[in-house]
């Protein structure tokens, strides 16, 4: 029974069973590491779920709240503004991919994907040659996109969205594009492959297809699956023989996580809309955007007797604290040698682990890209079977590692290691060297078990 009086429970956790919840009350952050109520350090291994990209208590980040708070804290952006909201758009405009320019602002990640399957869908009813029919949307296999009923409609996890499936759209599901796991008796290799499939889904279904929405270069909530190198240009291509919206959902990728400032970059991909969000303000305040080409906007421009102005927008959207704290974020994300540094930390991290790969019995995969790291834990290395979810592995694995001084979270039996970009190497040496060990220890546990149960 629980216990209404209880404020351990007066706070209901997302994607936490509260029934069996162990309360970590973090009472100070600075840098990489979390400082608990009982005074115990852990080091920030998933970056605050993916956002905190400069780590915590950043002198920068702070100050660039402070003087923003002497200003103005609020104000509606539904027909006003302020110049730091203002200057924010411009540099988005700027520095986000091709021609992308025109930024609307909203507070979540699952709010720049709803935004964008709204503006894609008025975008084909309304444009000079309209196509009223294209009202669906493709999106790919364990697909992630944030929790609204949109977001969940396009979801392609099993575990967290089949539930839903009376109150969803149905989207046109394409295939989980994993270089893991490319399915049995494929012939080609698996770029070809996915992208026949890709290519066959969009023949049969471009002309009521809205847009194509993905996470560029790999799937973070999926488990860090890792699409084949080339993919997304295949896809860009794609989207435009068929006439087919690009959507790329980089609120997980975006920020320098992949090497890149957007992983759209790093095969010259420039979407229709582009989603940003968790780490667009280091981490500190909700923001999120949802970034369009000139065709895009373009499409919504009339007189005003015409209604065809886009029917959304958010009561925080383009917040003015949130609005400083990004721009100082992307000041620092910008400076000339940061992302190379970033760049170097990845393969650090990744040399830091990869005999684990070569030596552990149940180390099936590690996958991502640069400072974005997923460990698979499989039952079989050679099947590539994947352990009984009743063991809840990865869980087992997160809790030792918490006791070690690491708060990760895992992604069913995939471990995910998603530090800060700031990490030095003695922390990233730190963190490799506690998860090989929980991962050898939880999994040394099984074999005892099954050991035993020989006998
Ligand atoms: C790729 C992707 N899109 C959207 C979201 C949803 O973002 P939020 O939780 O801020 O709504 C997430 C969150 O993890 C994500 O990883």
């Amino acid at each position: 029974m629980t216990n209404q009086a209880d404020p351990q429970v007066a706070h209901w956790h997302g994607f936490t069973q509260m029934a069996d919840h162990d309360s970590l009350i973090i009472e100070h952050a600075e840098g990489c590491w979390l400082t608990t109520a009982d005074g115990e350090k852990l080091f920030d291994g998933v970056s605050s779920l993916w956002c905190n990209v400069h780590g915590h208590r950043h002198a920068t980040l702070d100050s660039a709240i402070e003087k923003q708070l002497g200003k103005v804290a609020h104000i509606t952006t539904l027909g006003m503004s302020c110049q730091t909201t203002e200057d924010l758009a411009s540099r988005l405009s700027e520095l986000t991919p091709g021609d992308l320019a025109h930024v609307f602002f909203s507070s979540d990640g699952s709010s720049a994907v709803e935004a964008a399957l709204k503006m894609s869908f008025q975008y084909w009813q309304q444009r000079d040659d309209p196509r009223p029919q294209k009202t669906r949307f493709l999106a790919l296999g364990s697909a992630y996109h944030g929790d609204t009923t949109g977001a969940v409609s396009l979801g392609g996890i099993k575990y967290f969205h089949q539930l839903f499936a009376p109150i969803l759209f149905s989207p046109v599901r394409g295939p989980v594009p994993c270089s893991y796991r490319v399915p049995d008796g494929s012939e080609k290799t698996a770029l070809e492959h996915y992208t026949c499939e890709i290519q066959q889904l969009l023949e049969n279904h471009h002309q009521e297809l809205a847009a194509v929405v993905m996470e560029p270069l790999v799937q973070g909530a999926a488990g860090m699956i890792t699409h084949p190198t080339g993919l997304l240009r295949k896809i860009r291509d794609l989207c435009d023989h068929y006439e087919v919206l690009l959507i790329c959902d980089e609120v997980a990728t975006g920020f320098g996580r992949t090497g890149k400032l957007f992983a759209c970059e790093h095969e010259s991909v420039t979407p229709d809309i582009l989603c940003l969000g968790k780490g667009l303000t280091g981490g500190y305040l909700p923001m999120a955007a949802t970034v369009a080409r000139p065709h895009i906007f373009d499409a919504f421009l009339a007189p005003a007797t015409d209604s065809r102005q886009f029917f959304h927008g958010h009561t925080f959207g383009g917040n003015p604290l949130a609005a400083a704290v990004a721009l100082a974020s992307l000041e620092m994300l910008t400076q000339p040698t940061f992302l190379d540094s970033v760049i170097r930390k990845g393969e650090y991290l990744r040399n830091r682990i990869s005999n684990l790969l070569s030596d552990h019995p149940h180390v099936g995969d590690i996958r991502g890209r640069c400072m974005m790291v997923g460990i698979e834990l499989v039952a079989d290395r050679n099947t590539r079977r994947s352990f009984s979810p009743e063991l809840q592995l990865g869980r087992s694995v997160c809790r030792r590692t918490v006791r070690n001084g690491v708060w990760i979270r895992p992604l069913s039996d995939v471990i995910i290691l998603m530090p800060p970009l700031v990490a030095t190497e003695a922390e990233l040496d730190m963190l490799a060297t506690v998860v090989a060990e929980s991962i050898k220890a939880e999994t040394a546990n099984l074999v005892d078990q099954a050991t035993d149960n020989l006998h």
